[in-house]
């Protein structure tokens, strides 16, 4: 008894130790980043810009702290009732996450200046000759380089992290809950697993060391984020990685019993959106699951619509207005997905899909 109470009082401490000093590390990122992007502004000398105020209610900072701070509540919740263990640290230790931070902060004038300047195209490349779709040939979030260079998929995480107050990865550990709650009945060896558009990893370094022994597949469009995702994964056996559009999946029909999907839809125009619901549609089996983490959507959290609003025109995000109210259980369920659970994170909001 005297044990139990002891390893939670530990597992709390070290969870708050290092969660608190995430928040705080990469709050004071995001101050810097500011200041940075204030000096740039001057150094620039642009006329003045007229600001359109957001219609609805714009959080401010101590109840979004405040909202980071309940997210990590429930992380905690999550890891004492062991559906994941505790977060794992950085990648490369403290040498790591400096080296990041110093690329990031090296960064911020070049993001600012496109921000400030709205350059978005500059890795638009007419002769496309990698056959890219041609929304997927932006900066997005203004970043440098877009999705296609190995210093994008080192830069990503700190980007995303400074922008979410620190709880970037907590969201996307919201994707662990059911992929847990799936498992628990399952032999984790015989589950076809895939993350759609996995980006550099970072949830499936998760994956992996909450499902050691899950056979899983990383799929996205950009082969620097790929070959990012595959070195930080190393370690992990059973994971795989390819480079492939998610509206043409190279695999069969009904393949996979459990699929993520992180962060994607927001970044696809509403063209493609269908199609790529359908393309998820295709490859999962019937009473398959997709979980689906992306943005809030509008009314979701009424206290945050004017952030949403304000979102795509701070970092270039050109599709994310019309997704924000997309119905989403309409653009699924006309494929055949049914809705399980849909629960907000912060930031986010993460659906399970049942495939009928
Ligand atoms: C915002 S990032 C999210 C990455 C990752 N899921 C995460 O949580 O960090 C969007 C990712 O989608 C990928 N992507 C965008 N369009 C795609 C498409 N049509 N097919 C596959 N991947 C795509 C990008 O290369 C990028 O890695």
């Amino acid at each position: 008894m005297a044990r139990s109470m002891l390893e939670r009082l530990t597992t709390r401490a070290r969870f708050g130790a290092l969660q608190g000093a995430r928040v705080a590390w990469y709050g004071a990122h995001s101050m810097a980043m500011r200041r940075q992007v204030r000096q740039v502004e001057k150094s620039l000398d642009l006329p003045p810009r007229r600001f359109e105020p957001p219609k609805g209610p714009v959080p401010d900072q101590r109840r979004m702290l405040a909202d980071v701070a309940a997210l990590l509540a429930r992380d905690l919740s999550n890891v004492e009732r062991g559906l994941y263990p505790m977060p794992h640290d950085e990648p490369g230790g403290l040498a790591g996450l400096v080296k990041r931070s110093r690329m990031f902060l090296d960064d911020v004038p070049e993001v600012a200046r496109r921000r400030l300047t709205g350059a978005h195209q500059e890795v638009f490349d007419k002769d496309n000759p990698t056959g890219r779709p041609r929304y997927y040939m932006q900066n997005f979030h203004f970043q440098t380089d877009g999705w296609l260079s190995e210093h994008s998929a080192d830069l990503y995480d700190t980007q995303v992290e400074v922008l979410f107050l620190g709880s970037a990865a907590a969201m996307r550990r919201q994707a662990l809950v059911p992929m847990a709650e799936f498992l628990a009945k399952r032999d984790q060896r015989r589950v076809a697993y895939a993350d759609i558009a996995c980006g550099n990893g970072g949830f499936l370094r998760s994956v992996k060391h909450a499902f050691p022994r899950l056979p899983t597949v990383g799929f996205d469009l950009s082969d620097a984020y790929c070959e990012s995702a595959r070195a930080r994964t190393r370690s992990c056996s059973m994971v795989d990685y390819a480079v492939a559009n998610a509206e043409q999946l190279p695999i069969a029909e009904a393949h996979f019993d459990l699929v993520t999907n992180i962060y994607l839809f927001h970044e696809l125009p509403p063209k493609v959106r269908p199609v790529v619901a359908a393309e998820l549609a295709r490859i999962i089996k019937p009473g398959g699951r997709l979980i689906f983490l992306d943005s809030l959507q509008t009314g979701d959290v009424p206290d945050y619509d004017g952030l949403l609003e304000l979102f795509p025109r701070l970092f270039h995000e050109p599709y994310y207005t019309s997704y924000v109210t997309t119905d989403l259980r309409a653009l699924f369920g006309e494929v055949g997905f049914e809705v399980e659970s849909e629960r907000t994170a912060v930031f986010s909001k993460r659906i399970v899909f049942r495939r009928a």
